[in-house]
């Protein structure tokens, strides 16, 4: 697990976009974190730095629930925070997004266990005062990391 700390809205885009450089082309990224923790301000600079749009495209998908950045290689921006029914949840149309070979970031994608791959990566926000956040990336739990490089399981 790897673990930074921001002192400005400006830095957490920063760290998205360094953090972008190290995942892969397919992945699921789960941003987690209370209100105004950073989750979106860090998709800003993870779509950045993937190459599939400037910071300020990126904005919350409180309401459309889900956004689509770049062409060719592409990201999904998934905010379920509205979603409480299974039914809502369907008409998202997370399990096709899953299906599709490209970068998914999910806001408030915990609250729905089941739905995420084994290798999904986690990255954990916390407001420590107004300007500060800490922000926990942990990879995956299939073992591919560099936890678990000996072959064994
Ligand atoms: N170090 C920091 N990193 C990120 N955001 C910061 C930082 N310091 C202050 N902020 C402010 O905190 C807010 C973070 O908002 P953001 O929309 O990214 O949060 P969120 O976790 O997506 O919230 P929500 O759950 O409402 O979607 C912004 O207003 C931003 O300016
Ligand atoms: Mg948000």
């Amino acid at each position: 697990m790897q673990v930074y700390f921001t002192n400005s809205e400006e830095e957490t885009i920063a760290l998205g976009r360094r953090l972008a450089q190290e995942l892969p082309s397919r992945a699921v990224v789960l941003l987690i974190g209370e209100l105004g923790a950073g989750k979106t301000t860090l998709a800003k600079g993870i779509v950045h730095g993937l190459g599939a749009g400037e910071p300020d495209d990126v904005s919350s998908p409180t309401f459309t629930l889900v956004h689509e950045y770049g062409e060719g290689p592409r990201v999904y921006h998934v905010d379920l925070y509205r979603i409480s029914t299974a039914q809502e949840l369907d008409s998202v149309g997370v399990d096709e997004l899953l299906d599709r070979d490209a970068v998914v970031l999910v806001e408030w994608g915990e609250r729905f266990p089941h739905l995420w791959p084994a290798d999904r990566i986690e990255i954990h926000l916390r407001r420590l005062d107004d300007d500060r956040r800490e922000v926990k990336v942990k990879p995956g739990v299939s073992g591919h990391g560099p936890e678990n490089s000996s072959g064994w399981p």
